[in-house]
């Protein structure tokens, strides 16, 4: 079972709205069984759970404590795939977290308030030597704002291609336990978060097949972001990779 943990320091940046629509999109292309974990106490994630009508993706409960042990469950189970929501904080819980993580999703708002405030939660997933990836979150269509925070995060680490614009129905869909894959499956909003998916889980077989060809460095991941962005510090300190653009 893979594991993708959305974190972000900043509360609004999208964490439960994206942790929702990627398990959705994961269980709609068949990538599932998905399990979602809300390790964040406010519990929004496990609230809109709660008023679905649709049995999948799972939720399952965890405490920061056990979840280790319950992904370990969770695999045995035949879950593929978890997503993992977390509180908007730095703390030495979200850090295990992170350490849990195949791949650490962090969405950015394009915004000089939510750039300023990224770097802790990149630091967050470098310290656990966790791949990454920046998702633009709530963008306005062709503002000069997406350009520069996408310019600003590419120095960072990697961006995802697949931009999530602002749009009313990532709100409305999850009033009643929905997403927008399912309230609108030819919509816009759809085909954004099922391509943002689609890039995602690319990421995550590829790891599967390095690991499964014994790739034994494990730095390999970073670099298999097909569908970023370039960012100016590829090859930094990564042993073993050779890929740049
Ligand atoms: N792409 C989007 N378009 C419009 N509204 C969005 C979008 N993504 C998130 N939102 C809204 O932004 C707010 C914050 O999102 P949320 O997922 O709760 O953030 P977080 O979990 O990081 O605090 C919510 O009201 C949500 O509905
Ligand atoms: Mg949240």
């Amino acid at each position: 079972m893979r594991a993708i943990v959305i974190a972000s320091q900043k509360g609004g940046a999208g964490k439960t709205t994206l942790a929702a629509h990627l398990a959705v999109a994961a269980e709609v292309t068949g990538a599932g069984p998905v399990v979602l974990i809300d390790t964040d106490p406010q519990g929004s994630l496990s609230d809109w759970w709660n008023s679905r009508e649709q049995d999948t993706p799972v939720l399952a409960a965890a405490s920061l404590h056990d979840l280790p042990a319950k992904l370990v469950d969770l695999a045995a189970g035949g879950f593929k795939l978890s997503v993992i929501d977390t509180p908007p904080a730095i703390t030495d819980q979200i850090a295990s977290v992170i350490g849990l993580a195949d791949l650490v999703v962090i969405p950015v708002r394009p915004s000089p308030h939510d750039l300023r405030a990224i770097g802790q939660t990149v630091d967050l997933a470098q310290n656990a030597g966790k791949p990454f990836v920046f998702v633009v979150m709530q963008a306005k269509p062709n503002a000069r704002m997406t350009t520069m925070a996408i310019a600003a995060l590419s120095e960072l680490g990697p961006v995802a291609s697949i931009i999530i614009t602002d749009r009313v129905d990532f709100a409305a869909s999850m009033v009643d336990g929905q997403t927008v894959v399912e309230v609108g499956p030819a919509g816009k909003s759809a085909s954004e978060i099922q391509a943002l998916f689609k890039a995602l889980n690319k990421h995550l077989k590829t790891k599967d097949k390095v690991t499964k060809k014994g790739a034994s460095d494990g730095t390999q991941t970073e670099h298999q972001f097909v569908f970023v962005w370039p960012h100016r510090h590829e090859g930094r300190g990564q042993a073993g990779s050779s890929r740049g653009r």
